[in-house]
């Protein structure tokens, strides 16, 4: 395909790096690799790529070079700003784009540097992934939201917790959608709410970027969300770049988390002004490369449409939701429901029964080619209770893994769809599937106890055969 080509949710596949490689099987053939990890990572879209290698040749450090290159790469590097904030519908007036490594650091940031007042408390829903609970919990107390038995977030619960601890929530901290069971939070009603008590939020929009639109919507509206964290990887970017969104005032006052070039307005041998923001949070040279790299990426999507995007996946979830429900053994977490397959994203986290989730993810690699990914999804309170793990299995459990032994580490498989998948590539993975429940997978797998992981005995993959470095 043309890198000139308009790109469309039809043609998008063609535009996707390594889209055609092929890994090498157990059996000794080699078949196209099928990825559903997009939740954890995005594979690079060629325009992407294409403007990387343009930009190279012009690539220099920014802001303070008088150099042309320096001057030309300062300019893109703003813009890639100004792209990001476009496409979050950003009022660059009240906002901030600040860039980072990844989500992770974005939503560490916030916490460390939010304004909150003395004893506030942050209330975490607990559906999160660690990185959206952890840095809370090392800022202030956190309270976390509970989820109701099928893993949605308890809406009850919310406004119950808002009510108990009225005047003391300084900030509602929720994910977008879940990378576990992909539920879509309503995250304007959410915002909504929050105001209503007074507290700031912050949407961990990680996963929901790549999928649905978002909208900040203007400071004072009701339903604003105060603050945004995502990661250029899981976008079609993935050159190390994490986002925060904020309200511009949030960095006014206080010392940046991270200090050194690029935070000063001036330092004398005893003290040091800072500069504004973002500057003032973005210590050190940034990763100009991965700013334009996702800047590329959301004009791509744009360009494509999310809403293309979200029907897409939609019927690839739906697809995939009936494949599973039609063999047996398989138990999925989450609803299982096709109708609302538009309610949600196309992550889907299920076991094969009585067979451990390493090994059916080992089995879909060797036996498949199909990439997916296994485990509790740096979620494990939330995976534990989807689980029906119990206090003192998990007891037990946090005993064996302290001893470095992960054999029995509980968790699910887990499969996600991004924009270029196919039902194609589903069916081939429920044949695997099939397989693995009927037996018939032929190799013989063995686990290593530190890691719990299963590898085929015998068999090694040579990796240089297809990159050296
Ligand atoms: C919901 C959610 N939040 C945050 C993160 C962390 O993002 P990053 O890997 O860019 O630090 C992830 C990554 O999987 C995620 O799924």
């Amino acid at each position: 395909m043309s890198s000139k080509s308009m790109l469309t949710i039809e043609n998008v596949a063609a535009a996707i790096v390594g889209i055609d490689n092929k890994v090498p099987l157990l059996n000794g053939n080699a078949v196209r690799y099928i990825n559903f990890d997009n939740a954890s990572s995005t594979p690079t879209l060629r325009p992407v790529l294409e403007t990387l290698n343009a930009f190279m040749e012009w690539y220099s450090n920014i802001h303070r070079g008088t150099g042309f290159k320096s001057q030309l790469s300062t300019f893109y590097f703003d813009l890639g700003r100004e792209i990001v904030a476009k496409f979050f519908n950003v009022n660059s007036k009240d906002h901030l784009v600040i860039f980072g490594k990844n989500g992770t650091e974005a939503i560490n940031k916030l916490a460390h540097r939010v304004p909150l007042p003395e004893d506030s408390l942050v209330l975490v829903s607990k559906m999160e992934h660690h990185s959206n609970d952890l840095p809370w919990r090392f800022r202030k107390p956190v309270v976390h939201i509970d989820v109701d038995n099928m893993g949605r977030l308890d809406w009850n619960d919310y406004a119950r917790k808002l009510e108990q601890y009225k005047g003391k929530v300084g900030m509602v901290a929720i994910t977008g959608a879940s990378n576990v069971t992909g539920y879509i939070n309503d995250i304007y009603a959410i915002a909504e709410l929050a105001h209503e008590y007074g507290a700031k939020v912050m949407i961990d929009a990680a996963q929901l970027a790549p999928h649905r639109s978002i909208d900040i919507k203007p400071t004072g509206h009701p339903q604003h969300l105060d603050f945004l964290a995502f990661s250029a990887h899981k976008i079609y970017a993935p050159f190390g770049l994490g986002v925060l969104i904020a309200d511009r005032d949030t960095f006014k006052e206080g010392d940046p988390d991270i200090v050194g070039g690029g935070t000063v307005a001036l330092v004398s041998e005893d003290y040091a002004y800072w500069t504004d923001a973002p500057e003032k949070e973005e210590a050190g040279t940034p990763n100009i490369v991965g700013a334009i790299a996702l800047a590329k990426a959301l004009q791509a999507i744009t360009e494509i449409g999310l809403n293309n995007i979200a029907e897409h996946e939609t019927k690839l979830t739906r697809y995939a939701l009936n494949k599973l429900r039609s063999i047996p053994d398989i138990i999925i977490y989450g609803s299982v429901d096709e109708e609302e397959a538009d309610q949600r994203l196309g992550v889907i986290s299920f076991n094969v029964q009585n067979k451990p989730h390493g090994l059916v993810s080992a089995i879909l690699n060797y036996e498949g080619g199909v990439g997916v990914r296994n485990g509790c999804f740096c979620a494990h309170p939330y995976v534990k209770s989807l689980l029906g793990v119990t206090v003192e299995e998990t007891k037990v459990l946090e005993e064996k893994i302290l001893m470095h032994d992960r054999s029995t580490v509980p968790g699910a498989v887990r499969m996600s769809f991004g924009m270029y998948n196919s039902k194609e590539e589903i069916d081939s993975f429920a044949e695997v599937l099939q397989r693995i429940v009927n037996n018939e997978y032929k190799g013989k797998y063995e686990q290593y106890t530190k890691t719990g992981e299963y590898k085929p005995v015998g068999f090694e993959m040579n990796f240089h055969k297809y990159f050296e470095l």
